[in-house]
């Protein structure tokens, strides 16, 4: 029988293969060069980013926050309960898996018969799956409209639906501020998927730079911008991997207003560059500190689909705009029931506002 070596034998083989802690950020930081723009991309992401509390005042702060999307004419969630959520896009009803559903349902059966589309298959997050349409055969598109901007819906085999009903909180905060700084004003939106927010931005009058990895997802973006008769409007769509993009930005000297961030827990550039939450987030908001112009207005960061707490982003984030001024205001997105006025919390949230 094999015999297992200790566990302090095991600790210090895998010390001296990794080399200690101190060595091996030297070795990281060596093999990193500041005009890496087209480098390695495992090596830009190896930067060591030991982000020590800055000395400068830290920024004032509101948590808890919790912001609410309520039942709109565009969107409402209808009922929730027993693993599932039943949801009303402009015209079709749409029944999806919802893991934080634990309770019980306040609507009739019947009202979660009469639906449009229904997922089903995998209920894991990023899982394939597949649409169903009971009540007629329906295409992958269908128009919606946000806050009078027309765009498409879409059934993705992610189960999700091309927009993310919670952000409208974070929406009409920057389209608030954009209009009243009353001066030009550059947005980047990064992790922007099918860009509702870039669109939000523009209509504001805003100069928007959209970032994201997804080909697939920056054409629908574009479509969208069609779609919204926004077309005329200086938005620059830009298929990259959002952390080496903006590492390049800090480099050219570009400078934004509002930053957008919301990253997935997990997800790859367009040449398999990683990104992982836990790992990259802190350096990626400390590249997007350095790249807030001189009178900055917001950067907004949301995660989901993550084990923590938003109170680690808020630390994060707090240190991060250290000298700033304003405030950092964290806490959850949270979408208020229909039915019975429950509130599901959909992501953690932490942004910095100008005072
Ligand atoms: C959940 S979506 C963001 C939602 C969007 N902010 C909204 O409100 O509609 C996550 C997006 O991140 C993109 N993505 C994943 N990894 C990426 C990376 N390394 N660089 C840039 N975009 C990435 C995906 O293609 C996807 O469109």
């Amino acid at each position: 029988m094999a015999v297992k070596p200790s566990r302090d034998k095991r600790r210090a083989a895998r010390s001296s293969a990794a080399g200690s802690r101190p060595e091996r950020r030297e070795a990281l930081a060596a093999k990193v060069r500041p005009d890496e723009d087209e480098g390695n991309p495992s090596d830009a992401r190896a930067r060591p980013h030991i982000i020590a509390r800055p000395g400068a005042p830290l920024p004032a702060q509101t948590v808890p926050l919790i912001l609410e999307v309520g039942p709109n004419d565009d969107y409402a969630l209808l009922d929730s309960g027993d693993g599932e959520k039943l949801e009303q896009y402009g015209p079709y009803r749409i029944r999806r898996p919802e893991g934080q559903a634990i309770w019980g349902r306040a609507l009739p059966a019947a009202e979660w018969e009469a639906i449009d589309a229904v997922f089903t298959g995998d209920i894991d997050e990023e899982g394939m799956g597949r649409w169903r349409f009971p009540a007629a055969p329906l295409g992958e598109t269908w128009p919606m409209r946000h806050d009078g901007i027309d765009y498409l819906g879409r059934f993705t085999s992610f189960r999700h639906v091309g927009v993310f009903p919670e952000q409208a909180s974070h929406w009409a905060d920057m389209e608030t501020r954009i209009r009243a700084a009353n001066r030009p004003v550059r947005v980047l939106n990064l992790f922007g998927y099918t860009g509702l927010a870039s669109l939000v931005a523009a209509r504001a009058g805003a100069e928007v730079t959209h970032v994201d990895a997804s080909k697939k997802a920056i054409t629908w973006a574009r479509e969208n911008q069609e779609v919204a008769r926004l077309a005329d409007r200086p938005i620059r769509w830009i298929c990259e991997d959002a952390a080496k993009f903006v590492e390049r930005e800090g480099r050219r000297g570009k400078r934004y207003e509002v930053i957008l961030l919301d990253p997935p827990a997990y997800g790859r550039g367009p040449k398999g560059e990683v990104w992982q939450l836990f790992e990259h987030l802190p350096s990626m908001v400390a590249n997007c500190r350095a790249i807030l112009a001189d009178k900055p207005i917001a950067l907004v960061l949301t995660t989901y689909s993550i084990r923590a707490s938003f109170f680690a982003i808020h630390a994060l984030m707090r240190d991060a705009c250290a000298g700033l001024g304003g405030r950092v205001e964290s806490g959850e997105l949270v979408i208020r029931e229909k039915a019975a006025g429950r509130a599901l919390s959909t992501s953690l949230f932490s942004r910095w506002v100008r005072a």
